[in-house]
């Protein structure tokens, strides 16, 4: 792109302005401005930028109802429950049939931690870093399954180099190097109030992520996608960086997806009260999608049946499992992909251009758009959700303090640690921390059996693991 041809794209959207400076700028500068407009999908933006500030709520005037769920019981193992649904599982593990996918591209502004949040040190005992409890987690299934699952990671232009960089220096927690594949999300400029691109400087557009919805069009561009399909492999597990107790690699969850034929599996948890900060699931028609809590009302959150339970009540836990070939036709159709745009007004930084100056402005000022990967669940062949239980496999870290902080997700940790070990008969003081890698113990069952040959003190912190 040369300068004349970003003028002309530029006055046909209406967003001049991004030149006004033009003449001014060193020629690497021009060289990134161009990239910047080149890079930009001026349809999306062109078509957003006609919105109202806020556009309209996603939520027509629909009926929303229960949407139908592969339950799980307190009484019961899970692996009772569904030991069809696992023995599947496990033998497409076995068959390298299975892919994860992590998506960690988000900036984690809430968290206040300037690396990539997966170098957040976390776990409660060895202060070890999501990523490398993620990568001992798929260390202990590879182990287990006798396969090497590849590993997707979706970083962002901001992080990518610091991600690749600490996987580098840690020898890729001991997987193996070409099994770890890393490849970049997409980006979108921000919107003023008026529907102008804004600045970040004189030669830069204000871009950021645009969203975990554009993971499998940047997979595909990647060539992931292509080499999934080369490699036969059939299903994706797909998990936010922010969770380290998820099961990520769950054989049910991915046993039922396979046995219902499903495109698309979800796994859900009972909300913790009605104002929780996580989507929840709805059947809206036929189709079953996520309500992000920012647009849930009030009225749907409180709603309740007659027996007094709370009605949406199926929260989005951010793990699914999803097959190869519906990423593939989602990514090739549509553009881009035909996920619905999200609109957030956010504080964003911004060059002034009538002022010729950086602003920080203190209150909300911009629209960051973003797609999610979960509208892509209307479009997917017999979608399904499966509950979990939350004490075992949710404790997100996304707040510096409060709720959903490194404190509550290593005291959640702790918790689930603690009951393991009393199923094996060991009980710890109230006091006493715990931690058990995946590479020690994968469930409770395998905790018991090697505590059956092993002597643990009970009165130190307690480390189990490599
Ligand atoms: C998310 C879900 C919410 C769910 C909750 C469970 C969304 C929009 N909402 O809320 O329904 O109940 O988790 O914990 O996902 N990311 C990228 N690129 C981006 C944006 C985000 O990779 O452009 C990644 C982040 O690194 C993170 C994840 O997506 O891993 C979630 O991001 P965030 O937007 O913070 O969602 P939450 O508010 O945590």
């Amino acid at each position: 792109m040369d300068h004349a041809s970003a003028q002309s794209l530029l006055q046909t959207h209406g967003q001049l302005h991004l030149l006004k400076y033009w003449a001014d700028l060193s020629a690497p500068q021009q060289e990134e401005l161009l990239a910047d407009i080149q890079q930009t999908d001026w349809v999306v933006i062109a078509d957003q930028a006609r919105k109202s500030p806020t556009g309209e709520s996603p939520l027509n005037a629909a009926r929303f109802s229960e949407p139908p769920v592969c339950t799980c019981s307190t009484e019961n193992e899970p692996a009772s429950l569904y030991a069809e649904e696992l023995k599947i599982g496990e033998d497409l593990l076995r068959a390298g049939k299975v892919a994860a996918l992590t998506v960690a591209g988000g900036q984690g502004t809430r968290l206040g931690f300037s690396g990539p949040k997966g170098t957040f040190p976390i776990s409660p005992v060895k202060n070890k870093t999501l990523f490398a409890l993620f990568a001992e987690y798929l260390a202990a299934i590879n182990y287990r399954y006798g396969c090497s699952l590849r590993w997707y990671i979706m970083t962002s232009p901001e992080n990518h180099h610091d991600t690749r960089t600490f996987f580098e220096q840690h020898h890729y927690f001991g997987l193996q190097r070409e099994r770890v594949c890393f490849f970049q999300q997409g980006t979108l400029p921000a919107l003023d109030m008026h529907g102008r691109v804004l600045m970040a400087e004189r030669h830069r557009l204000a871009m950021s992520p645009d969203g975990h919805g554009g993971t499998l069009r940047a997979l595909r561009a990647a060539g992931g996608l292509e080499q999934l399909h080369q490699e036969n492999v059939e299903y994706l597990s797909y998990f936010q960086i922010d969770n380290p107790m998820l099961q990520l690699i769950d054989p049910i969850f991915i046993g039922l997806v396979a046995r219902r034929q499903s495109e698309f599996g979800s796994k859900v948890m009972r909300k913790a009260h009605d104002f929780e900060r996580v989507g929840v699931f709805v059947k809206n028609n036929d189709h079953i999608t996520v309500i992000e809590y920012s647009d849930l009302p009030a009225h749907l959150a409180t709603e309740r049946k007659s027996t007094g339970e709370r009605l949406f009540d199926f929260a989005n836990v951010a793990a699914h499992v999803f097959t190869v070939s519906f990423a593939q036709r989602l990514s090739e159709h549509a553009d881009p992909s035909g996920l619905p745009w999200h609109r957030a007004v956010k504080k964003i930084p911004y060059w002034d251009i009538e002022q010729n100056r950086k602003v920080f402005p203190p209150q909300p000022n911009a629209i960051k758009l973003e797609q999610f990967i979960f509208d892509a669940i209307p479009l997917a062949k017999n979608p399904l959700l499966f509950e979990i239980r939350r004490e075992e496999e949710f404790a997100p870290v996304k707040n510096a303090e409060g709720i959903d902080s490194p404190a509550t997700a290593k005291a959640f940790m702790i918790g689930k640690w603690r009951r393991w070990l009393a199923q094996a008969g060991k009980t710890l003081p109230e006091i006493q921390r715990v931690e058990i890698s995946p590479i020690f113990a994968l469930d409770p069952q395998e905790l018991q059996r090697k505590l059956d040959h092993q002597e643990i003190d009970l009165t130190k912190p307690i480390y189990l693991g490599p």
